[in-house]
């Protein structure tokens, strides 16, 4: 049977990894894969974690499965973290919540719901968006457009072009929404872009997908909520994906959920009985040790708190290089073409070069970023910012004079 298979390529984060080891040159900066990193170049274990790591080890008693929406506590507390205690849709008991895999098991559940109620409609993305949005919802079977959102050469949000589109598409349609600290761009909506566009998606009878990835990344757990508490207040029914990966630094234990708010709470048990049914057939059972830590941590104010402090700590990280990288720009250039790294928000921009600028700061000086020019800023240091400045100068100088 597998003799008709031929070999893919391999994944391009993947295969930029593979080519980033094998560079021997001391000075190579890694701007390419899309995790934190702190000052000394590592991922770290947060402290809250390993605290509510060996607190959940010590009081576990066995490891019978837990239920096929996971962790209750860990739903619920989810539910309150991203929409507010308080949200309109809690308070009408619209919402229901389980525990996924990861963001992507979210994404790939949401997206089955949606097939199973109706196969024919579109997922719109942004364009451009993270690089696994298309195989994931994709692989569903739904149909994929992109509609505009931003311009890397110009580094500017598209964001009437982006109403223009979402005016035209089919009602019922769904619009998959970065929550905050856009991937790949860096590029978030202001609270006042947030309320045009849910008034248009309720007007236009559209279902918002969120992913919500980086919560506590852009300007705190609770202004990252914002623009999607937004939408799901004015909305009767959305869907929203949610990843623990990087803001709880939890990647490999794959903690995540999938919120559905229905227009009623039958409607809501209904959509909830289907995610149960679509989770069984692909994987049965969320993962239990990432949620059980995040549960204990949510539940336990002293570690919430510690949690907080420590986010504080990433998202105070990356807006210094940031800062850093904007400013070693503008001495290597002596313009101001890069001061939009400053404002953005969240881990990723976009440099906004061609793709042979980044093969050329790969190949002459060491530097990796995705082929779209995406940069992990968490792979800035204060010892490579200049040498990284110079190097994109040089690379642009090079190209303007070409
Ligand atoms: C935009 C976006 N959504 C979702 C995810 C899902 O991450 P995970 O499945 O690791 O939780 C990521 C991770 O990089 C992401 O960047």
């Amino acid at each position: 049977m597998f003799t008709q298979l031929t070999r893919l390529n391999a994944d391009s984060i993947l295969g930029l990894m593979a080519k980033f080891r094998a560079d021997s040159h001391p000075g190579k900066v890694d701007l390419g894969v899309g995790v934190f990193r702190d000052l000394d170049g590592h991922t770290p274990i947060l402290d809250c974690v390993r605290r509510a790591e060996q607190e959940v080890l010590a009081a576990q008693t066995t490891k019978s499965y837990v239920a096929a929406a996971g962790r209750e506590e860990f739903n619920s507390s989810v539910e309150a973290l991203v929409l507010g205690a308080d949200h309109a849709a809690r308070r009408d008991r619209r919402a229901r919540t389980v525990q996924a895999p990861g963001g992507c098991g979210a994404l790939r559940v949401g997206a089955e719901l949606i097939r199973a109620a109706a196969s024919s409609v579109t997922v719109h993305v942004s364009d451009p968006t993270w690089g696994n949005h298309m195989p994931l919802l994709g692989s569903s079977g739904l149909k994929l457009e992109r509609y505009p959102y931003y311009d890397a050469p110009s580094h500017q949000l598209r964001f009437e072009a982006m109403l223009e589109r979402l005016e035209r598409v089919s009602a019922g349609d769904v619009v998959l929404i970065h929550a905050c600290c856009h991937n790949p761009t860096g590029a978030d909506l202001s609270l006042s872009q947030w309320e045009t566009l849910a008034a248009l998606l309720e007007r236009r009878r559209l279902l918002p997908f969120l992913d919500m990835a980086y919560q506590g990344f852009g300007a705190g757990l609770e202004a990252d909520a914002a623009g999607i508490r937004l939408v799901a207040a004015r909305v009767p029914e959305a869907l929203i994906a949610v990843s623990f990966s990087k803001n709880l630094g939890l990647y490999r234990e794959r903690v995540g959920a999938l919120i559905c708010i229905g227009e009623n709470e039958d409607r809501a048990n209904a959509m909830l009985s289907h995610v149960l049914q679509i989770a069984r057939g692909i994987y049965s059972m969320p993962p239990d040790h990432g949620a059980a830590i995040a549960a204990h941590i949510f539940a336990t104010a002293a570690l919430k708190d510690d949690w907080i402090r420590e986010l504080d700590g990433v998202r105070n990280r990356i807006a210094d290089m940031r800062n850093l990288l904007a400013e070693q720009l503008r001495l290597a250039t002596g313009d101001k073409t890069f001061d939009f790294i400053r404002s953005q928000r969240g881990m990723f921009s976009l440099l906004g070069v061609s793709s042979a600028a980044v093969d050329r700061l790969r190949e002459q000086h060491h530097i990796y970023m995705l082929g779209d020019s995406r940069m992990n800023l968490a792979g800035i240091m204060p010892h490579n910012a200049a040498y990284v400045a110079q190097a994109v100068a040089e690379t642009i100088a090079l190209e303007r004079a070409a």
